[in-house]
């Protein structure tokens, strides 16, 4: 007797097998005897497709709010160059050989900022080190200032909006200026210049929030709670060499400052 197992539990069943086994069952076979060549021939059923998963939607991450939260961390200028150097977000740094951190004397009393580093700053990873950089040596040693110099008083601290060069020296997008930018505040709180020098338009636009350098160059105004010079960057003095006459009149600017003047 063949019995259907739909209907059993499971230790009955369990029972009936063993059972069928002692009789010398040492095959399974059903009530209806099956032609397995006619089988063979039939297309084979379809496996059900499995419904795919719904779309979960990915957390993105907010770059700018992680860069706040990675600059707020670092407690010294080595802790946030490490930060700066493992942030992932921003593109460039895909593209870049070298993390363009800071050059000269941290403890001095003016911090420079530039845009972004160029070619020669990227293949050397210091700021301000190709031709407008030699130009702004010249610029400053006119006032005895020197990114070397050990005494504070003579010293430059230098660094850039961006410590990646932008592809082909292209300006600099928002987006890229918003999520640096908190490690740029960062900085300047840590390294705490008495004054910063904003090179060119992009340093403007980023710590400012204007551009226009023409206008605003030769007036102190303030970025980060401290005084803030526009001046003219030295890559367009290289290309404006008449504009030297307007950057002297900054430098001196600058110095009668630092003397305590004006
Ligand atoms: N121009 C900049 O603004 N920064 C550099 O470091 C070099 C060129």
């Amino acid at each position: 007797m063949i019995q259907s197992a739909d209907n059993l539990d499971y230790h009955t069943a369990l029972a009936l097998l063993a059972w069928q086994v002692e009789l010398g069952a040492d095959e399974a076979i059903a009530a209806a005897p099956v032609d397995r060549y006619a089988l063979r021939d039939q297309p084979k059923p379809k496996r059900a497709a499995q419904a795919a998963p719904e779309p979960q939607p990915v957390p993105q991450a907010d770059p700018v709010a992680e860069a706040r939260a990675l600059a707020q961390a670092a407690g010294t200028l080595d802790e946030l160059c490490e930060a700066v150097a493992d942030f992932t977000h921003c593109e460039l740094k895909q593209g870049a050989r070298n993390t363009v951190f800071a050059d000269g004397n941290p403890a001095a009393r003016i911090m420079v900022i530039g845009e972004a580093p160029g070619r020669d700053e990227d293949m050397r990873g210091l700021p301000f080190v190709g031709r407008a950089g030699q130009l702004l040596d010249r610029m400053f040693a006119a006032i005895g200032m020197d990114r070397t110099a050990p005494d504070s008083e003579a010293a430059l601290y230098i660094t850039n909006v961006l410590p990646w060069r932008p592809p082909q020296n292209r300006d600099p997008k928002p987006d890229e200026v918003a999520m640096m930018l908190p490690f740029l505040q960062r900085h300047v709180e840590l390294a705490d210049p008495q004054v910063l020098v904003l090179m060119g338009n992009h340093s403007c636009q980023a710590l400012l929030g204007m551009r226009g350098i023409t206008r605003l160059r030769g007036k102190w105004a303030e970025a980060l709670g401290r005084p803030a010079l526009p001046m003219f960057h030295p890559a367009f003095l290289l290309r404006n060499p008449v504009a030297k006459r307007e950057a002297w009149h900054d430098l001196l600017m600058l110095q009668a400052r630092l003397r305590g003047g004006a």
